[in-house]
This record gives C-alpha cells, structure tokens and sequence, in this order.
C-alpha cells in the first residue's frame, strides 16, 4: 500500500504517519526528516537545504525528487511506504506519475492557518526517530524526554513564528494546488488512488481512529 500524506505545516502529517507505518508495517518517508538528519550530518544536500528550511521556503525539484527516488528503491519500501510531506509541487507530483509509482490512496489533513502556530510552536520532538509531541495535545511522559529512548526532545529550526508564517505562505503558493491535482485524478477510473480528506482540528486520536479506519476500506 502506497499512501500520500497532504496537509499544511503543522497538520499532524507526521503524527498520523507513525501510525498508520505501525497498523500496515511500511515506513515513513518524511523528505523533512531525511533534509534534517543531511543537515545533522554535514552533507552536501545538507549544506544546500538548512538556509532554505530555514527561510520557509521549498528545496529545489530535483534534488528532492532524486532523494525520494534513492529512498523507495530500498527493500523496505517493498509492500509500499508513507509519503509524508512528498510531494510538495506539481512537478514532483508528475515525476512520481511519470516514473509509475502506484499510489493507493491520498489522505488530506485540514487544518486551517490559525490554529497552525499554536500547534507548531508547542511541539518537540525526537531528532534520531522523528517522534513527534505537543507541550500540550500530546506531551511525552517526562517533560523534555523521549518516551522510548530516554533522549531529549529538540525544538525544530523552523518552527519559529516568522518562519511557520512563510512555510504557510508556500504552502499557499506551492503546495494546495496538489489538492485538485489529486482530486481530478481520483476521478480517472479503478487504478487511480482514491481521495479522502479528513478534518485535522479534531484530536489525534480521532483523526487515527477515521484515517485508519478509512485506509483498511472500513
Ligand atoms: P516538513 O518536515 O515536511 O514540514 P511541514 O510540511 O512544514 O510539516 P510539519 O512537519 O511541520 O507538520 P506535520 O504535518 O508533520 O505535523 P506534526 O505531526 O509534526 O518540511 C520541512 C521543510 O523541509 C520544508 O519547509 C521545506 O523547506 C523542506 N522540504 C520537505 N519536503 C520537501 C519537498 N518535498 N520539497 C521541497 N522542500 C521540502 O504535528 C505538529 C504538532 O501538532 C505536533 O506538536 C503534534 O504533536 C501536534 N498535533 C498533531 N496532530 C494534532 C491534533 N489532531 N490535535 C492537536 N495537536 C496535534
Ligand atoms: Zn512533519
């Protein structure tokens, strides 16, 4: 099973991908994650995407598309895997298109601007696994601490409130048009992926229990 993730910052995209990788065994491929563990190691991609994470805006196509390309050839990716923050543009949507990569289903996570601040600015989270938490919706057992390793939490670079404004304004510009590109192709016959939106401002459980609930055809 392949699954798209859509959403603006802050969504609960990948909240609700860890989720759903344990309920169908697939992982999560989080192009965020992947640019922030290239920036903690000092690579070259690293280097050419931390000024432009920073600054809200959107890493170039092609070196996303090519991370992505390197990402699902792995074995693990063999039953499928969780796009979650991929893709991002019209043209990485159409290279994903182009190179016949199946998807199942598209799952959209509504969350209007207002509320986004709010749940950005309170979250923490792992930097080694991408767990992610809330001070408040969702805390981890021990203030600071990871549940499941004992290490501490990190407050992403990015989640300042200048910055959260200009990821919001890019998702705007760049990134919603994705909504009616996977909306006209759910209309385009039995192998297209089906499109389900599901209400985001509700709690993280009840977006689970309504996105798995969906995603095994309840
Ligand atoms: P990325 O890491 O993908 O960030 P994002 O899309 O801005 O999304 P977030 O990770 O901020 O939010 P989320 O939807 O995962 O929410 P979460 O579950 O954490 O990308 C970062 C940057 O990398 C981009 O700005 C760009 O520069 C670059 N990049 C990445 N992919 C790219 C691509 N394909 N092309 C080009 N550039 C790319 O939840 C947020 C908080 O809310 C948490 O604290 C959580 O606990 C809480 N929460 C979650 N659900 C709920 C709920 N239902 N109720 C209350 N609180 C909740
Ligand atoms: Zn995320």
């Amino acid at each position: 099973m392949r699954i798209i993730l859509l959403g603006p910052p802050g969504a609960g995209k990948g909240t609700q991908a860890q989720f759903i990788s344990q309920e169908f065994d697939i992982p999560q491929i989080s192009t965020g994650d992947m640019l922030r563990a290239a920036i903690k190691e000092g690579s070259e991609l690293g280097r050419q995407a931390e000024s432009i994470m920073n600054a809200g805006g959107l890493v170039s196509d092609d070196l996303i598309i090519n991370l992505v390309k390197e990402r699902i050839a792995k074995p693990d990716c063999a039953n499928g895997c969780i796009f979650d923050g991929f893709p991002r543009t019209i043209p990485q949507a159409q290279a994903l298109a182009d190179a016949d990569v199946a998807i199942n289903h598209v799952v959209e996570i509504s969350v209007p601007d207002d509320e986004i601040v709010n749940r950005l600015s309170g979250r923490r989270q792992h930097p080694g696994s991408g767990r992610v938490y809330h001070i408040a919706h969702n805390p981890p057992k021990v203030e600071g601490i990871d549940d499941v390793t004992g290490e501490p939490l990190i407050q992403r670079d990015d989640d300042k409130e200048d910055t959260i404004r200009e990821r919001l304004s890019t998702y705007h510009q760049q990134t919603a048009a994705l909504v009616g590109f996977y909306q006209e192709k759910a209309q385009e016959g039995a192998d297209a992926p089906a499109y389900t939106k599901f209400d985001g401002t509700q709690g993280i459980d009840e977006v689970k229990a309504q996105v798995l609930s969906t995603l095994k055809g309840e």
